[in-house]
């Protein structure tokens, strides 16, 4: 019988910025996936790699002073770039597609002649909102105020020629998909999907883009360079040899169509309705399913290089281990919603499971094994009361573990592990094998106890592979365990170590952490990182920008001048505030929630001697949006932002200004 295929793949990553946790995450799921199908016997392709076109990258590299292939290079290949860190992380790829590989400009200039051929590329004019400074079009809804949303600058109205894809011809083909198939997942954003975006009505594609040159040339028109996301999205199939000389074709017929593209929410539009449309075009097969999983959230908010928010995977990893973070990246965060990281969800997780359940269970039964027996359990093993319930928790346990990977609830397939761990754990003080082992008589019945154990311990190890490939590997050592118990098969064959099983007391996996201490060292770590980077990015006049501020603060409530350009980069919005209330730790703050328009933050105000918390709620207020935010109360509260207040007298009176309610949260005030 033909071996059983598995295509899976993560979206390609910008290589504008190293990659922080947020990417890892997503990486480090496709691995454990990967992992689980090969455990379970099928043929894998694993595909990641890099989107190394576009307009922001040939702007990063001119900062930089370097060509956009060279910048490209560096943060992929180069010290702790993007290869290094799949190294650390473990990661199993089969291969790395980079979109500035020869092998796929040629697909991909293929691929757009051939939709132009059929006619479902065409070219037109490009009618926009042109924003000179930024070089950028923006339709109509996309402005702020009439303003660039990217700048909050004035727009003109602008055209230029350009391709177009027919996306309008299959948005019937693309809704029945999303609405009648289980082809977008979780099922819960078919919705935004469907109402937001096809419903309304799907307009054609704007495909080309002359107003920059680091893409792929269209070759019948190299003035054009072809759009970055349709470059980005045929990768899936150009690393499988698809119109290119590269790999065999015999991949693709392989392995396409893809069972499972792993995405980030944001790019789900791109995933279920271009790409399937873009494939419908070419006659292609459509993947079998799109997951958009959610986003890791730093204090509410989602991290990004330029708000100076990410946690580096690197430093973690180094410190914990890579087995460590990649589970407890899939064990703390349901993989389709958001979740909020922290440095001390990451302790705790570590010492919890991974020290106190799974890091004792082994070292207690391997020790046993050594102080009790000399390592090597004796046959002559005798049944007890205790041992049903645990063997059937642990005969079961594969089932639950494979209907949870199967729907992508990583989290889910952990919790069933650990839940068997901890029940080992409750079967060594219901059996006390201390007191089995004072007497002769009930040494049989130690034995047992501790090839139960054992054999526990063997089967959890086997379905944790996907997940802390290298820690299962030591687990397996200490368990003295050869390959053909390390099987998918083996899994749900409890009973199938040999009775005379030979355990190794070995090193503790998973040390305990002490929190306290080590949340210190790592928020010193983490703040001396941001600082060498600020300092390694600050652009030469960035002392004098710090004095003027200084200077600004020094001469108080006179007009210190600042640039347009510097005024351009505060970002000021009306926000609604949600809740506010009166803080324990403080007199002279509230604690105002309130809603930006895409997200709730926290902002802590002095101004509690002049407002009482229902003279806010439900109130329109002005916030300075893009403040670093800052800890306050030694970090139990992150403030983000500032709002609106006016000094009214000498004696200090406030006033706050107020929007019309009609006036939207989010707005861009100028
Ligand atoms: N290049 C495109 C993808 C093209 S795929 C044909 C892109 N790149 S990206 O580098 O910006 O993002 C890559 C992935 O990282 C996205 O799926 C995105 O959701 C994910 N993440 C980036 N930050 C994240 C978090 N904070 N949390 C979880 N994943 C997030 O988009």
């Amino acid at each position: 019988m033909d071996q059983k295929k598995f295509y899976i793949t993560t979206p390609i990553y910008y290589p504008s910025d190293k990659l922080h946790i947020g990417h890892t995450y997503c990486t480090v799921a496709t691995d454990a996936m990967a992992r689980y199908k090969r455990l379970q016997g099928y043929n894998v392709k694993f595909l990641t790699g890099t989107d190394e076109h576009g307009q922001k990258i040939e702007l990063k590299a001119k900062e930089a002073g370097v060509t956009p292939q060279q910048f490209v290079d560096n943060i992929v290949e180069g010290p702790k770039g993007v290869k290094d860190l799949w190294k650390l992380m473990n990661i199993s790829y089969d291969r790395f597609i980079r979109t500035t590989d020869d092998y796929h400009v040629a697909a991909i200039q293929k691929i757009f002649k051939k939709m132009y051929e059929k006619g479902d590329i065409y070219k037109g004019t490009y009618k926009g909102k042109y924003c000179t400074p930024c070089e950028s079009f923006w339709t109509e809804s996309q402005l702020v105020n009439g303003c660039c949303p990217d700048c909050g600058r004035p727009v003109v109205d602008a055209e230029e020629e350009a391709y177009f894809f027919r996306l309008s011809k299959y948005a019937d083909r693309v809704r029945d998909l999303l609405v009648n198939t289980d082809f977008l997942l979780p099922r819960s954003r078919v919705n935004e999907m469907v109402h937001n975006f096809i419903d309304p009505g799907l307009e054609d594609l704007c495909v080309s883009r002359t107003s920059f040159k680091w893409g792929i040339p269209v070759d019948f028109d190299p003035k054009h360079v072809v759009y970055v996301w349709i470059d980005a999205l045929f990768n899936y199939t150009t690393a499988l040899g698809f119109m290119n000389d590269k790999y065999p074709d015999s991949d693709y017929e392989t392995f396409w169509p893809a069972d499972v593209h792993f995405i980030g929410k944001e790019i789900v539009r791109f995933h279920s309705i271009i790409w399937p449309a873009m494939l419908m075009s070419m006659d292609m097969p459509l993947p079998k399913h799109v997951y958009g999983h959610g986003w890791l959230l730093l204090d509410g908010g989602k991290m990004s290089k330029s708000k100076g928010n990410v946690v580096d995977p690197y430093l973690l990893a180094e410190r914990y281990s890579a087995d460590a973070l990649r589970y407890f990246l899939l064990r703390d965060f349901p993989f389709g919603s958001d979740g909020n990281f922290s440095n001390e969800l990451l302790i705790n997780r570590i010492n919890m499971d991974l020290a106190n359940d799974l890091g004792n269970l082994l070292s207690r039964t391997t020790a046993m094994a050594d102080k009790y027996f000399g390592g090597t359990l004796p046959t002559d093993q005798a049944e007890g009361p205790e041992d049903a319930a645990l063997l059937e928790k642990v005969g079961g346990l594969r089932a639950r573990y494979e209907a949870d990977m199967e729907a992508y609830a990583f989290q889910n397939a952990l919790a069933d592990v650990f839940e068997v761990i901890d029940n080992a754990n409750k079967y060594i003080d219901a059996t006390a094998p201390w007191v089995l082992a004072k007497n002769e008589d009930t040494k049989p019945r130690l034995a047992r106890v501790l090839y139960n154990l054992a054999e526990t311990l063997r089967v959890c190890t086997v379905l944790l592979q996907p997940f802390m490939p290298d820690t299962c590997e030591k687990i397996f050592a200490q368990l003295g365990v050869d390959d053909s118990l390390k099987t998918w098969d083996s899994a749900a064959a409890v009973g199938s170590m040999p009775a005379n099983a030979t355990l190794h007391k070995g090193e503790n996996i998973f040390p305990r952490i002490d929190t306290a201490k080590e949340l210190v060292e790592l928020e010193a770590l983490e703040a001396a990182q941001k600082a060498a980077a600020q300092a390694a990015n600050a652009p030469a006049e960035e002392p004098k920008a710090e004095a003027a501020a200084a200077s600004a603060e020094l001469i108080g409530d006179h007009e210190a001048e600042i640039s347009f350009d510097d005024f351009c980069k505060v970002e000021l919005r009306v926000a609604e505030v949600r809740a506010c209330e009166r803080m324990k730790e403080s007199k002279k703050l509230l604690h105002l929630t309130v809603f930006d328009g895409e997200r709730e933050r926290c902002i802590l105000s002095g101004i509690a001697k002049w407002f009482a918390p229902e003279d806010l709620i439900g109130k329109k207020i002005g916030i300075v949006a893009n403040l670093a935010p800052r800890p306050m109360m030694k970090g139990k509260y992150v403030s983000e932002g500032m709002i609106f207040a006016a000094d009214t007298d000498v004696d200090g009176g406030c006033s706050i200004a107020f929007f019309p309610d009609s006036t939207p949260a989010g707005a861009r005030i100028h």
